[in-house]
């Protein structure tokens, strides 16, 4: 794996002038953060060495670097998911290469359904914490000292400092924003209201199939992490709604103005 790491690191090298500090994952509901950036270079998943491809539906797959208000990042726009049929070191790959790049500092978003019942549709949830449901770790396996230790702590997951900032973003903007929980599960099955109304009950807020896999690595690598879902559907023993992939979409749509509102001010203010 390490040299793997290092090929694809040294293949991007090559290809780009400046190395950023800054990793943005484009998941739903940051689509249109792109569209924010200065775009200095473009690459092809389908040209990197090592790369998986993504296969999902509204995910195209490529690295953008580039000025974002002024500093400059490098952003994934599309990832690989586990329900894809990628293995959890797959799924995480590109967070190692980001921090063998030279990446310090991880921005995720993600949709996620809401268990908490004071949230709404359309409503951002900055993540506090998560709970990972996936049946694998994406440790598991031979450690390399190189990359990070044997028993990473995961107390502080996602920054309380990045978090504090983007309450603060948040609130001078008048962004309504929530705080809470994400339950990574392996999908692609939407949860039944049983299972929605046990992820509440253990402690989440939000359920989603994303984040947690490259949220460990990026923790097991000293990255500094903020994660943020949009809300795109409600779950739970008493709601009858069905969520759809294309209700999901229009959600995090309606949603991603602030969110690239969020993100584009926290990562000039760090
Ligand atoms: N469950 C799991 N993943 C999701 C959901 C959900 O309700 N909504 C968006 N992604």
């Amino acid at each position: 794996m390490l040299e793997q790491i290092k090929q694809t690191a040294e293949y991007i090298r090559k290809s780009v002038d400046r190395l950023p500090d800054t990793g943005i994952i484009l998941g739903t509901g940051l689509g249109e953060l792109v569209d924010h950036i200065d775009i200095v270079k473009e690459i092809e998943y389908t040209e990197i060495p090592n790369f998986p491809i993504s296969t999902v539906e509204g995910h195209s797959g490529k690295l953008i670097f580039g000025d974002l208000g002024g500093k400059y990042v490098m952003a994934m726009q599309g990832r690989f998911h586990y329900y894809e049929g990628y293995d959890m070191k797959q799924v995480t790959f590109p967070v190692r290469v980001m921090k063998e790049l030279g990446v310090e500092r991880l921005f995720v978003s993600n949709a996620a359904g809401g268990m908490n019942k004071e949230f709404k549709v359309g409503d951002i949830m900055i993540i506090t914490d998560h709970i990972n449901l996936f049946p694998e770790n994406p440790l598991r396996g031979k450690n390399y000292n190189e990359l990070g230790t044997r028993f990473p702590a995961m107390t502080e997951a996602y920054s309380h400092r990045l978090i504090k900032m983007a309450d603060e973003i948040a609130a001078e903007k008048g962004i309504r924003v929530m705080h809470g929980v994400y339950v990574g599960t392996p999908g692609p099955t939407f949860e039944t209201p049983a299972e929605y109304e046990y992820f509440r009950i253990i402690g989440g807020d939000a359920v989603g199939m994303s984040t947690v896999p490259e949220v460990i690595v990026a923790n097991h690598a000293s990255m500094e992490v903020f994660g943020v879902s949009v809300i795109t559907d409600l779950g739970g023993k008493d709601v009858t709604d069905v969520p759809t992939h294309e209700e999901v979409q229009k959600a995090a749509l309606q949603a991603q103005p602030y969110m690239t509102e969020i993100i584009k001010e926290l990562v000039n203010r760090i």
